[in-house]
């Protein structure tokens, strides 16, 4: 939420600023504001709405230049989407300026003394109050910027990765980090700062990832100085090596991310599976797991903990644990986790599940389970993020960059490595039969080429988006895996075409959401687990003979269904546990095809963004 861009070197920091927001504005859209430091003066401009406005502003000045400047794009929290509330937010001398994401909790409390002491206030937001707060001290203790910030933090509760910059010091940007993610591109005598690594990617490859209460103050030409916020010690953190490459950041042909990201799942799995997978001997070689595979058997229980999608990876993973591994799950959202005082035992394992790695709700979950004794294990995609080093274990989806909002290959790949850890655990209990072993196996290793089918009925899918795009309500319904895929067709759906659906387990229709069926209801409906198919082909009757629609999606040469349905779209067949990975894709694609007809903006759909970074 919120993404923060800086420069400081010998070149104009304007294009480097506005082409590093454009990178990070899947975290927020809601306005965005560049300031730059210029010959002993600010320049500032800021826009309610996306960047694209913010740069027709700009390109209406003269000259918006210098060789410092910091950048925001907003997700708002305090304050609703204006002009005004846009960062970056300036002191009352008009000497400080600051970019924040993250929120300040108590800053209702600090306005307050702020205001008894003569300050004044122009916006709604905590932002204002925290730079106002670094003036305060830095006038009444009479010390530089650095020290300014680094007391004033100490007075904060919340979350940020702020920047800040001082009119009197032109060489200086001074960035810390609390809660929300900030790291720092290491160029040739000048530095990057960024929320993630895409801002600077084109300029260097060298990173400095900033730990949680950690600050840095940033000096052209000069030794750059790093410091603990707490305490005055020194930290030395070490320059890690890139291996991104900017082509995936990059649309490559698509209209939007996400289609690109629809369409690169095939490869996604396969980049999972590298050295992890090896078919022919039989071998699941997952480090994090094989470190700690005592912990693991010995288990009582496995907690998994995520938000949105990443959470319905958990429902699934929580199928494919009990019956593959024989290992009792319970999934949690994290912000119920966190708060309900969950008992947690040693034994416990606790996977968090996170695309971003960032996720506020997640990342307190983790720092609870991890402080009573219990073994923690990550599943991130983005390489470096917090969750990915806060975790005691654990291993990377290689989804590459996801930058649509709306999750998608960070979705199949999670559940790639959830069904390799699943299948792995099962071997080394010794609860699967070496032939239904090498069928899980053999399976996995073939799912890519299925997934690139399931690709091919992207033409048909969109013909079916065009019937039902003027639906208000839709019903998606699954049972056993792909229960949780029906919540997610239904979450794919509203998030990005602004439809009101709801995903259900086909049985429960009964109990309630029948109601809501007519002829302009249209129900998905994931007809291909076997187990189920005449309990499902009941729940289709059901539907139909009160005027329902029905679009199923069953596997490939289906009878029965493909008669009854409305619609149906076919899928190649593959075993139960991994019908998620062939029946998730035509619902993306459904999703798509509706909100790209229906003229919503696909990838930064209203009031969402990508990386939750506060509660
Ligand atoms: C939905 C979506 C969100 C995220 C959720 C968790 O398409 O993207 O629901 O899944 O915000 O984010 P991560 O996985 O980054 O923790």
């Amino acid at each position: 939420m919120c993404g923060i861009v800086g420069y400081i070197g010998s070149k104009d920091a304007y294009p480097i600023i506005l082409n590093g927001l454009k990178r990070l504005e899947y975290r927020g859209y809601d306005s965005a504001g560049i300031c730059l430091y210029n010959n002993g003066k600010i320049a500032s401009k800021k826009s309610k709405g996306q960047i694209s406005k913010l740069e027709k502003k700009i390109s209406k000045l003269k000259s918006f230049s210098g060789f410092m400047g910091i950048g925001h794009t907003r997700w708002a929290t305090h304050g609703e989407p204006n002009d005004n509330n846009s960062h970056p937010h300036s002191s009352n001398s008009n000497e400080l300026h600051i970019v924040h994401n993250g929120i300040i909790e108590n800053y209702s409390s600090l306005k307050k003394e702020l205001v008894d002491k003569g300050f004044v206030f122009y916006t709604d937001t905590d932002t204002e109050v925290l730079v106002n707060l670094i003036e305060y001290i830095q006038l009444k203790e009479k010390i530089k910027l650095g020290e300014a910030v680094q007391l004033a933090l100490n007075y904060v509760v919340g979350a940020y990765a702020i920047a800040v910059i001082d009119i009197k010091k032109p060489d200086e940007i001074v960035v810390a980090r609390l809660g929300s993610p900030l790291c720092i591109g290491i160029g040739d005598d000048e530095y990057f700062i960024g929320s993630d690594v895409t801002p600077f990617l084109d300029h260097t490859k060298n990173v400095i990832y900033l730990n949680d209460g950690e600050m840095a103050i940033i000096r052209n030409h000069k030794q750059t100085q790093y410091r603990k916020i707490k305490d005055d010690s020194f930290t030395n953190p070490t320059v890690e090596k890139l291996e991104i490459d900017l082509a995936k950041i990059q649309k490559g042909g698509f209209d939007h991310f996400m289609l690109k990201e629809i369409y690169e799942q095939p490869k996604a799995v396969i980049d999972t599976l590298r050295g992890r997978l090896k078919t022919k001997s039989g071998i699941i070689k997952m480090s994090g797991v094989d470190d700690y595979i005592d912990k693991f058997l010995a288990a009582n229980k496995i907690t998994i903990v995520a938000c949105g999608t990443s959470w319905h990876a958990g429902l699934i993973a929580e199928y494919m644990f009990e019956k593959i591994a024989k290992i009792p799950v319970e999934v949690e959202y994290a912000s119920e986790f966190r708060y309900r005082n969950p008992v947690i035992n040693k034994s416990d394992i606790i996977i968090a599940i996170s695309q971003s790695g960032e996720t506020a709700d997640t990342l307190a979950a983790i720092k609870l389970a991890k402080s009573s004794g219990a073994f923690v294990y990550g599943i991130c995609n983005v390489v470096g993020s917090t969750i990915s080093r806060e975790t005691d274990a654990g291993s990377y989806t290689h989804a590459g960059p996801e930058i649509g909002v709306a999750s998608t290959k960070a979705f199949t790949t999670q559940m790639t490595v959830l069904y390799l850890i699943a299948v792995k655990l099962s071997k080394s209990k010794g609860v699967i039969s070496s032939k239904k072993y090498r069928e899980y196996i053999y399976e996995l290793s073939s799912i890519e080429k299925k997934i690139t089918k399931v690709l091919g009925t992207d033409n048909k899918v969109k013909k079916i988006a065009n019937k039902i795009k003027n639906s208000t309500n839709c019903l998606y319904l699954g049972r056993g895996y792909n229960f949780p895929v029906a919540l997610e067709g239904a979450l794919k759906l509203k998030e990005i075409s602004y439809i009101h659906a709801e995903g259900y387990p086909a049985a429960e229709m009964k109990h309630g959401p029948i109601a809501l069926i007519d002829k302009n209801m249209p129900s998905i409906v994931i007809a291909t687990n076997k187990l189920y198919y005449d309990k499902i082909l009941s729940n289709i009757q059901e539907i139909k003979s009160r005027k329902g629609k029905i679009i199923a999606i069953v596997f490939e040469g289906d009878k029965e269904i493909s008669k009854i349905a409305d619609e149906t779209i076919e899928v190649p067949e593959t075993i139960a546990a991994l019908t998620p990975f062939v029946t998730t894709i035509p619902l993306q694609l459904l999703a798509y095809h509706i909100a790209v007809k229906l003229g919503k903006n696909v990838d930064q759909p209203r009031n969402l963004a990508k990386s939750v970074t506060v509660e």
